[in-house]
């Protein structure tokens, strides 16, 4: 068959995301037909509102409100809905059309993936979702082909936007959280509903498809040990910066010898980790690899335009398949992995604990927590800030309250889980201000 000389591309979505992927696909497509060797023409796209007001540069004539009918009639299908359905219904119909599907669907892919992964192979055409994970950051194409004769063993990274611009904020301008996350929504960072960044599911629909990628094994998101930044408070950052660190939204993905573990938590990570100064909204991810040692990708993490660039590199890959013959790796899982437990998961951790300041209490504090297994690495006393109400309360022994600042060796998580029900007992011990996982030291 010969190549084709044009290759319809429908485009599903036209929001934050969408509305850049039409602006490349109209403004560089001469570039990008001689990149391909076809031209790329957008056929139409699919929103739920065709009245609705859109930036000057769509064609009101290529809206549709009828997204199946559009897929029918595409080489290629660009997902840029969000969310479970209709998204999937779409992507399996454009499947079973012939078409190849670029997706920018974590929540999606996490979910669901190997439905549209088999599909795909059954029908030989390619799912490619660079822009899931990490925005404009090649990150899926890095570990699904350039390592993969490599044997990946730890992923830990920055993957979400929003959380990261929040928690910068707060550290950095002292804003109020609910400030933070209108500013991060008003930049077209945060998912439709907001919740998805803040309580870590957007952070850990990326895992599972990090984790996937990475072990060779399906994860999904229930895999996902997933805690978000609701309960992270202006005292944390503050006492963050005070012990050398700054307060971030980690995703982890580890081989263990328990099976495959991906967790998303706050940690806090000290002040010299390259981690630490990943601002705003941009993201970072490190992997650990046996033969290639630590790499480490950084860019934007979200935002139509980065997010577009990751969409389109997807779109002229796919695309070159169709002229040139072939399809792209296919998903591999033949390793399947056991999911690691979240109990047996280990790191660091840093409590602060306000204590009745009198003599023998840290000794109490210390017994507590080594008999629980736990190995404690440093104990600093401070002083509570004057404008801490705890500063000038007095304990009912008629002792003034002190700040004990508690980091511990690595530890299992369920054995810090008894450290602190046990700690939280002493009668010395006023509050658990909180507990914070540290990471990368
Ligand atoms: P938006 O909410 O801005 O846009 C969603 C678009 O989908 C809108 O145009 C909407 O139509 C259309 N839509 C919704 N439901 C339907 C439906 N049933 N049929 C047809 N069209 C529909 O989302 P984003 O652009 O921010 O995100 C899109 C995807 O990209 C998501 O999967 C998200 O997770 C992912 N992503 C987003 C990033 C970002 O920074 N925003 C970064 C990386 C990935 P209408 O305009 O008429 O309402
Ligand atoms: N809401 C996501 C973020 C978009 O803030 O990172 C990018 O996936």
């Amino acid at each position: 068959m010969p190549a084709p000389s044009a290759l319809r591309v429908a485009l599903l979505g036209c929001g934050v995301v969408g509305t850049q992927v039409a602006r490349l696909l109209i403004e560089q497509a001469d570039d990008l037909a001689s990149r391909v060797g076809a031209r790329l023409d957008l056929v139409g796209i699919a929103v739920r509102d065709i009245t609705a007001p859109r930036d000057a540069i769509i064609d009101p004539a290529l809206l549709t409100e009828d997204a199946r009918a559009l897929v029918e009639r595409a080489d290629i299908v660009i997902e840029v809905i969000g969310g479970i359905e209709p998204a999937r219904t779409l992507l399996l119909h454009a499947i079973a059309s012939g078409a190849s599907v670029v997706t920018a669907n974590k929540a999606l892919l996490a979910e669901d993936g190997p439905t549209l992964y088999r599909a795909a192979d059954e029908a030989g055409v390619d799912v490619y979702y660079e822009a899931a994970v990490a925005g404009a950051i090649p990150i899926v194409r890095p570990i699904r082909e350039s390592l993969t004769g490599d044997r990946i063993q730890r992923v830990l990274g920055i993957v979400n936007g929003t959380t990261n611009y929040v928690l910068d904020q707060m550290t950095t301008h002292g804003l109020a959280f609910d400030e933070a996350v209108a500013q991060a929504q008003e930049l077209g960072y945060a998912e439709a509903d907001p919740t998805a960044d803040v309580e870590g599911f957007d952070a850990a629909a990326k895992a599972a498809i990090l984790a996937s990628l990475a072990f060779h094994t399906r994860v999904t998101i229930s895999d996902v040990q997933r805690e978000g930044i609701t309960k992270i408070t202006a005292d944390d950052v503050a006492w963050a910066k005070q012990t050398g660190h700054v307060i971030k939204l980690l995703a982890i993905c580890e081989a263990t010898e328990a099976g495959v573990s991906a967790r998303v938590h706050p940690a806090l990570v000290p002040l010299d980790h390259p981690l630490a100064g990943v601002r705003g909204a941009f993201n970072a991810v490190f992997i650990e690899a046996e033969a290639a040692g630590e790499l480490m990708f950084y860019g934007r993490g979200a935002g139509g335009a980065p997010t577009a660039s990751a969409v389109l590199g997807d779109v002229v890959s796919v695309a070159r398949h169709r002229v040139l013959g072939g399809k792209g790796p296919a998903e591999s899982h033949y390793a399947g992995l056991p999911i690691a437990a979240p109990a047996t998961s280990r790191t660091r951790y840093q409590m602060r604990l306000a204590v009745s300041d009198r003599p023998g209490v840290l000794a109490q504090v210390a017994q507590v927590v080594s008999a629980t297994g736990v190995s404690i690495e440093a104990v600093r006393q401070v002083a509570l800030p004057d404008q801490d109400s705890r500063a000038t309360s007095v304990g009912s022994d008629g002792s003034t309250v002190a700040l004990l600042v508690i980091t511990t060796h690595h530890a299992a998580e369920s054995a810090l889980a008894q450290t602190v029900a046990a700690i939280a007992d002493l009668d010395a011990v006023q509050d658990v201000m909180s507990v914070l996982r540290v990471e990368g030291s």
